[in-house]
């Protein structure tokens, strides 16, 4: 009865619309009625679709978790993560050793790729095997040469692109060095693109897979202070997006995980976020909750508290964000100076100390 009402004033006011009654008073009201109904309307269909998202990616992901046939069925027998070696890649290699897939782990530093494997080989009957490269290598070519010369034979079901660089700490453009620009865009948005480019044929041939990309929260909205490295995660978002609209008949799974803080070496800089609770995460909390939501969530913070900033970063104008943003990661960098300089001091009166207790009585 109302949406008629509503149509029947709209139809009535389209009609009647000369240029002789253009700015009728009452045909204004008609039609700010109508764009007011029409905003509500989208609002509440809005909430509602991210409120069943929430549910199924945080809720009955916990109540009926995905059991490890059918991830060894989805996405076996081999996974491969990028920047596997520590933090987030390493903590959602072992959730995805711990569902019975082998994995190869892709990582700049063989120490740490070799302990963890033999982290996971040690506690779960799976194969691991390791690649060393470093993505921002000046010869491109030759890192994804390498990179296929271990995958080509393997059955690969699931691609995790976690790899990511971040700022040292947060800072305006021009005190970025040009080196770490370039890093920026060849791990965060080449080693994704060429990744994703590489393994997608086979899943496609399958008919199965899935394609995972870490991105992050800080790319909801423009990030001053972390602009480039923002904005190399807002590519990622369009990037696999796209994908999955262009392969959304091929039976793949696309995920865009979209985590706030997680305490690992990335924020190592800051005391503050390295304090492992609620908000702030640590890397195995973090990726145990993530895991659950593949294959129920194609955006996602992956994890509860993270969603709730997320909604928060959704509803904020874009002007308040960049001046919150840019108070915070100017308070962050304070934070990142004063523990780097409490750190020289520390280590100018260790040597004193040590010069004092050499020295002859
Ligand atoms: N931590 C956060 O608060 C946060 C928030 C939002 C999004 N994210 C995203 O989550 C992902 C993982 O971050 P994280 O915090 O776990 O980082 P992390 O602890 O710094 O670990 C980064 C991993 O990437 C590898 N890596 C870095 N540069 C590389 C290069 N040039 N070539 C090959 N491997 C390289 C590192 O390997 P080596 O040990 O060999 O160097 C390490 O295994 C990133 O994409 C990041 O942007 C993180």
């Amino acid at each position: 009865m109302l949406s008629n009402r509503w149509f029947g004033s709209f139809r009535t006011f389209s009609l009647q619309l000369t240029p002789s009654r253009i700015l009728h008073f009452s045909d204004f009201i008609d039609v700010f009625a109508f764009l007011g109904a029409y905003y509500f309307v989208k609002k509440c269909l809005k909430t509602a679709a991210l409120l069943t998202d929430t549910v199924n990616a945080h809720v009955l992901s916990r109540l009926r978790p995905y059991s490890n046939e059918w991830w060894m069925e989805s996405f076996g027998p081999w996974a491969v993560v990028t920047g596997s070696s520590e933090g987030i890649g390493q903590a959602y290699a072992y959730e995805l050793a711990r569902r019975g897939l082998n994995v190869v782990l892709i990582s700049e530093n063989e120490r740490r790729l070799r302990s963890t494997q033999v982290l996971l080989e040690g506690r779960f009957a799976v194969k691991v095997e390791y690649i060393v490269v470093d993505f921002a290598s000046a010869d491109q070519t030759e890192v994804y040469n390498r990179i296929w010369e271990v995958l080509e034979d393997k059955d690969i079901g699931l691609l995790v692109n976690n790899v990511g660089v971040s700022y040292r700490c947060p800072d305006v453009l021009l005190s970025i060095s040009r080196e770490d620009l370039w890093r920026l865009i060849y791990v965060n948005i080449g080693a994704a693109t060429m990744m994703t480019h590489m393994l997608l044929p086979g899943m496609v041939k399958q008919g199965r897979g899935g394609l995972v990309v870490v991105s992050a929260g800080s790319s909801t909205q423009i990030t001053p202070q972390m602009t480039v490295y923002s904005a190399t995660k807002r590519y990622l978002d369009y990037f696999i997006q796209g994908v999955a609209y262009e392969y959304r008949h091929s039976g793949l799974t696309f995920q865009c995980l979209m985590p706030f803080y997680v305490n690992t070496r990335m924020t190592g800089f800051s005391d503050t976020l390295t304090r492992s609770r609620g908000f702030f995460p640590s890397a195995k909390q973090y990726a145990s909750n993530a895991i659950l939501t593949l294959g129920r969530a194609s955006l996602t913070t992956g994890y509860f508290y993270h969603t709730l900033q997320l909604w928060l970063a959704w509803m904020l104008p874009s002007g308040l964000w960049m001046w919150g943003s840019e108070k915070l990661n100017n308070a962050l960098r304070r934070e990142a100076q004063n523990r780097a300089l409490r750190r020289v001091h520390k280590s100018a009166s260790d040597e004193t100390m040590v010069s004092v207790a050499m020295t002859p009585a």
